[in-house]
């Protein structure tokens, strides 16, 4: 190979017994049997086992008895069976190379390891030690694996759209803010004194320029940033899959989304999916499954039961009915919640908007059902009996009730949903892929607090045909239907998109319907509106994350785990501590000034003092 290493830890096999061989790695193991010591050489193909005998070279094994776990050698030696025999087999049918070993006739330490912060072959339960010490943590094989599954399905896009006549064209970083519902991240301007970037939340604004200016099929594995909180799915900067092209359909994205992840699939874990991917409007999502990304792999959709309690003397079911509301409810299978996850799925309820969280209990007792429950005294027996129909309620079931507006009674039983489907493990070593399309999207949201229509996706995004004179003519309301489409895998958003705006009266019409007055639409959006009054074409596109489709391709627990360097989930970069202080003189450079709080500084200083006396 080079002078450094004739073969990989995972190249040598039987066939190359006899050869003299050059191996470099790290050392994975130390062990002695009796003199003999074996080391198990790493690199990041595998590991080959490596033998010093010390009746042969007994300075060796004294050195290589001496090295730490973690050390960089190279070791020269001859390729040697290992012993197999009726009585004794010493080969290790789990590793590629374990039929062989080295026999080592010359080391050479290339970098000794101190004491390591942590075992690298024990699972680290804390993840703030795995975080600072990254580049130790990427050394085990898990991290490895998730490493070349995040390249391999890079490469995987890359190909198959450059294959489709996109071009992969770099954006801007250092940017103007791109309303995505999420905060920005600013840059301040040394040049232009008390200006500043604005790090982009998406490229969405560049890549339909691209569009205008006649790139006509584009696409870029795309930083973006946003300053929200964050999850197990999410990350302060994360990568997205963006694309966008002219004189499209909806169809069009849909056909090279799908087999762009049939391709990635295949080539990334060997699996096979199914196309077209079924798909389903945000309505029915909403209304069988109570979220916009539906968990389908397990089934207690959401019932609705108004006609049923419509005229109940349980004044919360019928009254929510008479206010125009819904009754709905899931039936959870053989599920016998405990008091503590009753109340824990009724704090889930609560927190989701609702009033409480009716439920019912039926158990078998002496070959009957016994119906237990705050609210079945209220309910008529033939209310009960249309319910046990409906549900086709059998003993041992759970029932869950939300009675209210639609939306949110959906939102409330679909996270009661998730969380029941949790305890009784539904999804424990599921290892299905369903990935669909969720369409036809409200247009606007109405926000109670802000007094104004938000946009769901993003005030780009195109209504349906049907629905492009209502936004013309201001007639706004949450009933607008937007063309717009999400890709939904195994309960997650993995990608989102559009088809655009591409006029200039049109889109200030949905600026308008936001609420933006004429002076911030023309500073905030100028750029957009004067370019769609030069000819631009008809464009949509979509953004997938690139992230979350490694983890959820990958199973892994968190976006966390297929990231190289992440932050952990106060955003910090605990390897090299950033956010950090900077000079005065930097500051003073870019004309920023820092003047906290008097309380906040304070408390800060106390926390600071402290970690260092937990150091
Ligand atoms: P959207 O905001 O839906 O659309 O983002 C697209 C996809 O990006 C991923 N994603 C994230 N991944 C990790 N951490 C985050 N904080 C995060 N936020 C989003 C999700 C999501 O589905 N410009 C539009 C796309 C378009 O209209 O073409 C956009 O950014 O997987
Ligand atoms: P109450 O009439 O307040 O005693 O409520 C009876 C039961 O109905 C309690 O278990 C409440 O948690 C539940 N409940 C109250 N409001 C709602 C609602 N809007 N939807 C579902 N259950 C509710």
């Amino acid at each position: 190979m080079n002078s450094y290493r004739t073969h990989t830890c995972d190249e040598l096999r039987l066939s190359d017994e006899g050869k003299s061989v050059r191996l470099v790695g790290w050392v994975d193991t130390v062990r002695d049997h009796g003199g003999v010591i074996f080391i198990d050489l790493r690199d990041r193909e595998g590991k080959t086992q490596v033998v010093f005998h010390p009746e042969n070279h007994a300075d060796l094994a004294k050195q290589a008895e001496a090295l730490r776990v973690e050390s960089v050698i190279q070791v020269t030696g001859k390729v040697v069976a290992r012993l197999k025999t009726d009585e004794i087999d010493a080969t290790n049918p789990d590793l590629a190379t374990g039929e062989i070993e080295v026999d080592a006739d010359g080391l050479v330490v290339l970098n000794r390891s101190a004491v390591l912060p942590f075992q690298l072959d024990r699972s680290v339960a804390n993840e703030d030690i795995r975080l600072k010490y990254r580049f130790l943590d990427l050394r085990r094989p898990e991290m490895q694996r998730n490493m070349v599954l995040r390249h391999r399905i890079t490469k995987t896009v890359r190909d198959y759209l450059d294959e489709q006549g996109f071009l992969e064209l770099e954006t801007p970083i250092l940017s103007k803010s791109t309303p995505e519902g999420a905060r920005d991240y600013l840059v301040p301007s040394r040049v232009s004194p008390g200006k500043f970037y604005a790090l982009p939340q998406s490229p969405q604004q560049y890549k339909q320029l691209l569009m205008v200016a006649g790139l006509e099929k584009y696409f870029q594995i795309a930083r973006c940033f946003r300053d929200e909180d964050l999850r197990a799915d999410r990350q302060p900067e994360f990568t997205q899959v963006d694309v966008e092209a002219s004189f499209i359909t909806p169809e069009d994205i849909y056909g090279w989304m799908e087999a762009m992840l049939q391709r990635v699939f295949k080539e990334s874990v060997g699996r096979d999916i199914v196309t077209p991917f079924p798909r389903m409007t945000w309505h029915d999502a909403m209304d069988q499954y109570g979220s916009d990304k539906p968990e389908r792999r397990f089934e207690m959709k959401i019932t609705d039961c108004s006609d049923i309690f419509a005229n109940s003397e349980f004044r919360v079911f019928s009254g929510a009915v008479a206010d125009g509301g819904v009754v709905k409810a899931i039936n959870a299978k053989a599920f016998a919640p405990s008091v503590g996850q009753v109340d824990a799925l009724t704090q889930t309820a609560l927190e989701a908007g609702a009033k409480g969280l009716a439920f019912i209990k039926v158990r078998d007792v002496d070959n009957r059902d016994e119906w237990k429950s705050p609210v079945t005294k209220r309910l008529s027996d033939a209310e009960l009996q249309a319910l046990r129909e409906r549900l086709n309620i059998e003993s041992g079931d759970c029932i869950f009730f939300a009675a209210g507006e639609w939306e949110q009674s959906c939102t409330i039983l679909g996270r009661v949903r998730l969380q029941c489907a949790e305890y009784l493990e539904l999804l424990k070593d599921n290892h299905d892929i369903d990935l669909f399309w969720v369409t036809h999207f409200p247009m606007f949201a109405w926000d109670k607090e802000e007094g104004r229509y938000v946009a769901i996706h993003h005030p780009f995004t195109r209504p349906i045909p049907e629905h492009v004179d209502k936004v013309l003519n201001g007639e706004i309301s949450t009933d607008l239907c937007a063309e717009a489409y999400d890709v939904i895998f195994n309960g997650n958003e993995l990608g989102g998109g559009s088809l655009r705006i591409h006029e200039r009266d049109l889109q200030d019409a949905a600026f308008r319907a936001l609420g933006l007055d004429e002076k911030t639409i023309n500073e905030r959006f100028g750029h957009l509106l004067s370019a769609f009054s030069f000819g631009a074409p008809p464009h949509g596109g979509i953004a997938l994350g690139l992230d979350r489709m490694v983890m959820l391709i990958g199973e892994c627990e968190s976006i966390r785990e297929v990231i190289p360097f992440p932050k952990n989930n106060r955003a910090v970069d605990l390897m090299c501590e950033a956010p950090d202080t900077v000079d005065a003189v930097q500051l003073r450079d870019i004309h920023i000034q820092v003047k906290l709080p008097e309380k906040l500084r304070q408390k800060l200083e106390a926390e600071a003092a402290q970690e260092k006396e937990g150091n």
